[in-house]
């Protein structure tokens, strides 16, 4: 399959925050569900270790938090505003956040926020994936959804 669109190379950047490792798993089997549907240039880092240069030279910004108090983290929302500077004009967006399974509102309501302000182009609607405890684990199957969502973005971009 094509990483393509329109004969322009698409470059992801996939950002996560991560206290304990379980936001870490899903934003890593998300780059793997999108590599397997053929993108190629997928980039994961962590939300501390992202700069300008990451986000400038990227088409795509996938961003996940873990909910911290009903909302994202502070690294996670200082990436965000990394990547609200460059502006996100001609840019498509993702965003997902790790929660507990009792609770309705989660990080990633705020990160899609922020990035729809900046100007990025959301192409599917924000996933959360479940964790049994504040240290984990995931629920089982919650990263086979990861890989899952990962496949369902890059698809959704190839249709923009
Ligand atoms: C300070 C703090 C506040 C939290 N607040 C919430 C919350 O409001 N809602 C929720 O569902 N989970 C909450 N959690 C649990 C996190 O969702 C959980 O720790 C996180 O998903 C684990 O991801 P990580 O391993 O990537 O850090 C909180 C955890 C911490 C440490």
């Amino acid at each position: 399959m094509s990483a393509f669109n329109g004969g322009v190379l698409l470059r992801t950047l996939v950002v996560y925050d991560s206290s304990y490792g379980n936001t870490e798993k899903v934003a890593l089997a998300i780059c793997s569900g999108m590599k397997e549907v053929g993108l190629s240039e997928v980039e994961c880092k962590r939300a501390d270790a992202v700069g300008d240069e990451d986000f400038r030279k990227s088409d795509v910004w996938v961003i996940g938090t873990p909910t911290h108090i009903g909302g994202p983290t502070g690294d996670a929302k200082k990436a965000v505003k990394i990547a609200s500077k460059i502006g996100g004009a001609g840019k498509s967006g993702a965003v997902f956040d790790t929660r507990f399974a009792s609770v309705s509102k989660g990080g990633s309501q705020k990160i899609q926020e922020m990035m729809e302000k900046a100007g990025v182009k959301i192409v599917v609607p924000a996933e959360w994936f479940v964790v049994e405890g504040t240290k984990g684990p995931l629920v089982q199957g919650e990263e086979a959804r990861a890989v899952t969502f990962g496949r369902k973005v890059a698809g959704a971009i190839r249709q923009k």
